[in-house]
């Protein structure tokens, strides 16, 4: 049975406590900590504090602990029958034996549908990058143009390998270039969730439409907080959550009045246990638009390089999401993206944390941050805590390579 997470103040978790569950801490919209049967120190306190430093919510943060579990706690909390045990120092973590060298497997160069895919989707990025530079300078969305980008992209869903447009949103993003990069990639796969939702044309390309706009109210937001390489204050962290509502004002001072998009974009960051923003709405007022483009968002905002961030593997990312979909998004959107995902990266090759590159040969979906992994002499591995999938084996391009592009 599925296992809720509820949010407890680190401040009301005794010392002494035998947690017999997984808890965790996030910090933003990240997993910043987990830990699983231990006992509460006050050391493993201020890691909690430490790890859950939160700049939305700095006055109390909050560990999320099993909510089975947490019945039994507050019980024995109730009948003050519980006593806690003396602080016990942390154990000393042995140190992992340093992992085997693996052979590398020699991925072979990439193929001319990849390449045709990925001259198509730069190309389709400088179109996206000129439509915002017009929007931020005019403040108005043309809805005409928009449209007729909306249909591109549907195109080349409709025409293309999806596992080769999935590649592409995967490796190929340069750090500078945020914003337009992200919505776009958003639109796709947004596309690709209405594809495997089975949607018909005029709802796929709705759902296109809000992933491409969802972010736009952040043209409205200055670039030193927007892109800021560094812990945001709480202030600035508020100014950020401004931009859902923004986005949905300024599309509707452009005439815009699809009300499934404007729902979807103004509740992209809403969580359905309550806990997100602009409004705190729960499950039952939050749009399909809305939990899909959270799910579609999330994914491209952490497998992406940041300057403050490193992109991470696209298995820890649906582990992740196997975690928060249990709360905070749907549960059965994030299990059809996690077993159509685990589908298209089955074969690809991703670069290990020995440095080693290896292809994916199987994914188990209750151990999705660890996948079975090929070597070059044909051995199968299973990857683990001491040697696991770091990040896809990728051909991120250069901003010269972008603008190579845009002079054809
Ligand atoms: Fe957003």
């Amino acid at each position: 049975m599925a296992v809720e997470y509820i949010a407890v103040s680190i401040d009301n978790i005794p010392v002494g406590l035998e947690l017999d569950c997984k808890a965790y801490v996030k910090k933003g919209e990240e997993f910043a900590y987990l830990c699983e049967n231990v006992t509460i120190t006050d050391a493993l306190l201020e890691r909690f504090r430490k790890a859950a430093d939160d700049p939305d919510n700095p006055d109390n943060p909050v560990v999320y602990i099993a909510s089975n579990y947490l019945e039994a706690f507050l019980k024995r909390g109730v009948d003050l029958g519980w006593v806690p045990e003396p602080e016990k120092e942390p154990e000393p973590v042995a140190e992992a034996p340093p992992p085997k060298p693996k052979k590398s497997v020699k991925p072979p160069p990439p193929s001319p549908e990849f390449e045709e895919v990925k001259r198509q989707y730069i190309e389709t990025k400088v179109k996206a990058e000129s439509m915002f530079a017009k929007i931020a300078e005019s403040g108005k969305v043309d809805s005409g143009s928009t449209d007729d980008f909306v249909l591109e992209i549907g195109e080349k869903l409709e025409t293309n390998d999806i596992s080769l447009i999935i590649d592409s949103i995967n490796n190929i993003r340069s750090v500078d270039e945020y914003l337009h990069t992200h919505s776009l990639n958003v639109a796709f796969l947004n596309g690709l969730m209405a594809k495997w939702l089975r949607y018909d044309k005029k709802r796929h390309d709705e759902l296109v439409k809000t992933g491409l706009l969802h972010d736009i109210g952040k043209l409205l937001i200055p670039d030193s907080i927007l892109n800021k390489p560094a812990r945001l204050t709480k202030e600035e962290f508020e100014t950020i959550k401004k931009h859902s509502v923004l986005s949905f004002e300024m599309l509707v001072n452009s005439g815009i009045r699809e009300k499934a998009l404007l729902l979807g974009i103004v509740q992209h960051h809403e969580k359905l246990n309550g806990s997100g923003y602009p409004h705190g709405l729960t499950a039952k007022d939050i749009t399909d638009f809305a939990r899909i483009t959270s799910i579609s968002d999330i994914y491209d905002a952490m497998i992406a390089k940041r300057a403050y961030k490193d992109a991470q593997s696209p298995f820890t990312i649906l582990e992740n999401f196997a975690e928060e979909g249990y709360s905070m998004l749907d549960i059965k959107l994030v299990k059809l993206f996690i077993d159509c995902m685990i589908g298209e990266l089955k074969g690809k090759f991703m670069v290990l944390s020995d440095g080693s590159v290896a292809k994916v040969a199987m994914v188990n979906e209750r151990n999705l941050k660890y996948p079975m992994m090929e070597l070059e002499d044909g051995t199968i591995i299973s990857t683990t805590p001491e040697l696991y999938c770091v990040r896809m084996y990728n051909a991120d391009i250069s901003a010269e390579e972008v603008a190579e592009i845009y002079k054809e």
